[in-house]
């Protein structure tokens, strides 16, 4: 999404100013063209030779270079820009903006530029909260500026409340999201699950599964960047919320399955990579089951009777409803059901450890999808926890493509492609 773009990242004097180094490297290392704008205090804080350094470019600061090129230099800025990023923005700046002041490099590239316009504030808080500063802020969310709000959190100052600098990877979510909100799924809904779920044994156990997550996330992440509106409903993982993306965090299949039938009835696609339990225990036990205590979860006391052994443990499962294979069954139906706005491209995973090819086709016609990713799980490099993944995706129509391993943002953005084809056929 970054690669080949060309972003102006405008540096304030504020304190949060060196965290933008790190911005400014993760954007050089995505592959977009970086050039550092910044004002006169912000170089009271970090030097333009440490933002030269990782953005491989000149950085520009003076809007009065003897040269006289700088005269052009803001103007060449502002036409080449594809997006403008002022991080950190200082209510200074922030008030400057608003009132279309151009007094130094930062402010007059902003204020001749086209291209959208990203906000990160990082102040005091008082002077964050500062009704000027809201209103200045207001007044740019109008013209259609996007503001990314600061952390509440420790401040520079010792002082705690609204202010901080988010961190880099929610600052890349931001402007990737900027760069792509004209993207070919502009104006869609689409709906992803993502993770495993838990089913819960008692409070403090449950059954659940290896899944990480991490191909759920990279396909709410790649929706967002091609501009559609995206719900994330997400099993307990270990990720950070993607910013941009509105994430309903649920734990057991019956409340992922609410989630999404609710989710689905106006988006156009729901793509299902969560790891579904299968089974959960029929009931779970109000209070911890202790070492050697004589009644368990999810098992009928009179079943457990018979059924128990002296020193094992038997734990009555029932099945859990399958999310995709009920739509399709509703689906069918003409009336009582889900009631959808529109057609929805349904997509299903297939995660398997063998015959994974006839496991794959089968669950596509089952659960009547459009799309199936199948991978074998049981490989390294594929499936739970890893960052690549090995995927076949099987099409309604009967074709098979079997693609490379690769990393599970690439796998996500070849899913995507073939959604978008679809829904322009829909
Ligand atoms: O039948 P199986 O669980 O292998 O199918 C996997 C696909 O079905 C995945 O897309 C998964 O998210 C979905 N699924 C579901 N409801 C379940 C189990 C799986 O929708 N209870």
């Amino acid at each position: 999404m970054l690669l080949n773009k060309h972003i102006i990242v405008g540096i304030c004097g504020g304190i949060a100013s060196y965290k933008a180094v790190e911005l400014v490297s993760r954007l050089q290392q995505a592959g977009a063209v970086v050039d550092v704008i910044m004002t006169e205090h912000a170089e009271d804080f970090v030097r333009p030779l440490t933002f030269s350094t990782m953005s491989h470019r000149p950085v520009y600061s003076d809007l009065w270079e003897p040269s006289g090129q700088a005269a052009e230099r803001h103007i060449a800025l502002a036409e080449i820009a594809e997006a403008l990023v002022i991080v950190p923005a200082t209510a200074n700046t922030i008030a400057k903006l608003a009132h279309g002041m151009a007094d130094n490099m930062v402010t007059a590239v902003a204020l001749a530029t086209k291209a959208p316009l990203l906000l990160a504030p990082a102040m005091y808080k008082e002077m964050y909260m500062h009704p000027a500063t809201q209103a200045n802020l207001a007044l740019l969310r109008e013209r259609g500026a996007v503001v990314v709000e600061p952390e509440v959190g420790r401040l520079a100052s010792g002082a705690f409340g609204p202010g901080r600098l988010p961190e880099t990877s929610v600052l890349l979510g931001a402007i990737s999201m900027l760069l792509g909100r004209k993207g070919d799924l502009a104006g869609r809904k689409v709906v992803v699950t993502a993770g495993g779920t838990q089913e819960p044994i008692d409070p403090v156990r449950y059954i659940g599964n290896r899944s990480s997550g991490k191909m759920g996330y990279a396909l709410a992440m790649e929706a967002r960047d091609r501009g559609a509106h995206v719900t994330l409903i997400s099993g307990p993982v270990a990720l950070p919320a993607p910013y941009g993306v509105e994430v309903h965090p649920v734990m057991t299949a019956l409340q992922m399955r609410d989630a999404v039938y609710n989710a689905i009835r106006n988006a156009d696609a729901l793509v299902m990579s969560a790891a579904v339990a299968d089974f959960r225990p029929l009931e779970a036990a109000a209070h911890k089951i202790k070492k050697g205590q004589g009644e368990f979860a999810g098992m009928p006391r009179a079943a457990g009777q018979a059924e128990r052994d002296a020193d094992g443990f038997p734990l009555y499962l029932t099945h859990n409803p399958d999310i995709l294979g009920g739509l399709a069954a509703q689906l069918g139906q003409p009336e009582g059901g889900i009631q959808l706005q529109r057609r929805l491209i349904r997509v299903g995973f297939a995660a398997e450890t063998d015959d994974v090819l006839a496991h794959a086709q089968s669950k596509l016609v089952a659960k009547q999808l459009d799309l199936l990713i199948a991978n074998d799980v049981s490989r390294s490099d594929s499936g739970f926890g890893a960052d690549t993944n090995k995927v076949f995706i099987f099409h309604a129509n009967g074709a098979v493509e079997d693609l490379p391993v690769m990393p599970k943002t690439e796998v996500a953005t070849a899913i995507w492609d073939r959604v978008v084809s679809l829904l322009g056929m829909a």
